[in-house]
């Protein structure tokens, strides 16, 4: 029996061996300034070896200063970044599995630490949900010019990601990270050209897309990750996740990575394997339809099983399959589940 969980996956600029993907996932196990740890290597060396996976995409990496979530954020921040960073990519290289790295800006969730950190920014001044039962931070809202500046250093960290030697860079725009807070009105209320309609409030990500694409040339895979959906008429519907998938593969993305915004990387109405399919399909479909055919449409969330990824994959619900806490749970995941099938 064949099975397409196992098929190689050609796109024009990786050679995926199947269609397993470790989705980016943070153990908070990088230095106090966001360098690559001993710790961190490992926790890559243990799921990767034995290629068994067809893509792995290293965990959310933070842009710029004072943009990180928490103490052991990784950091793409700096050059000096640089050395710890290689060492990650070549250990990825010599494990024989392409690597993707993903780049965010946590903004209105960045670490504050009263008389240290500035106050955290967002689209505009709120405490962000998550943190009205934590310490009910208020973040200020970004001007302008400051919005530039991080499209900047979104482009800045790209090519520290491309230099250190990765097969391409994810955006973070999903679990209500900064281009996330900018995609949903739940959290973005401005009404300059940066809020409002999909166009406006999808135009941070954009930036950052075209921005990067400039800076790292037209051959690199940039990916985004998209939280396609808050699960709330009031904030980012469907509708806003297919149109923005389109608009950020017209900006010069060539993979788009499915998951949640304001509910995180959960379905809070389905907890079935490949929970976002009900997002992943359609915005396959409207990428197809639009003539879009090598664009990869990952889909993760609740997959235990390889024949779960397997039936994932024959629903069309997408081209790619995140496999997340059971390779948490268990780094010999993928080479047990494919030798299992075999
Ligand atoms: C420990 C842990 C850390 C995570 N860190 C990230 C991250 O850095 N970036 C991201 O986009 N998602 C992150 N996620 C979400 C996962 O990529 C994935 O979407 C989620 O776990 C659902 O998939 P699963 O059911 O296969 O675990 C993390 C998840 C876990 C469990």
């Amino acid at each position: 029996m064949s099975y397409l969980v196992l098929s190689p996956l050609k796109t024009p600029q990786l050679n995926l061996r199947n269609r397993l993907v470790l989705p980016p996932m943070s153990d908070g196990v990088a230095n106090s300034d966001g360098s690559v740890s001993p710790a961190t290597l490992e926790f890559y060396r243990e799921r990767v070896r034995g290629a068994a996976l067809g893509l792995a995409i290293v965990e959310y990496s933070y842009v710029a200063p004072y943009s990180q979530r928490g103490d052991h954020m990784l950091g793409v921040y700096s050059d000096e970044l640089l050395p710890g960073l290689t060492k990650l990519a070549v250990l990825l290289r010599e494990l024989n599995t392409p690597s993707l790295l993903q780049i965010a800006h946590t903004g209105a969730l960045s670490r504050y630490r009263p008389g240290v950190d500035p106050l955290p920014v967002a689209p505009s001044a709120m405490v962000h949900p998550f943190r009205e039962k934590t310490d009910g931070v208020a973040a200020r809202e970004l001007s302008e010019a400051e919005i530039w500046t991080i499209v900047e250093q979104f482009a800045a960290a790209a090519v520290r990601v491309q230099t250190a030697g990765f097969d391409g860079v994810e955006i973070h725009c999903a679990h209500s990270m900064l281009p996330n807070q900018f995609l949903s009105p739940l959290l973005n209320k401005r009404t300059d050209k940066w809020g409002g309609d999909i166009v406006g409030r999808s135009r941070f990500l954009l930036e950052i897309v075209r921005s990067v694409r400039a800076a790292c040339g037209a051959e690199y895979p940039l990916y985004v990750r998209l939280g396609a959906s808050d699960f709330d008429e009031r904030g980012i519907t469907l509708q806003d996740g297919i149109d923005t998938a389109l608009l950020a593969v017209e900006a010069g993305a060539d993979g788009i990575d499915i998951s949640g915004s304001l509910t995180g990387a959960q379905n809070p109405n389905n907890k079935a394997p490949g929970y976002f399919a009900e997002l992943s399909a359609p915005i396959r479909r409207a990428l197809r339809a639009a003539g879009h055919n090598d664009i990869p449409v990952i889909l993760t969330g609740g997959v235990n099983k390889i024949e779960e990824a397997e039936q994932l994959l024959r629903d069309e619900a997408a081209d790619l399959i995140g496999v997340g806490r059971a390779l948490h749970r268990d780094p010999g995941w993928a080479r047990k589940e494919i030798a299992r099938l075999n």
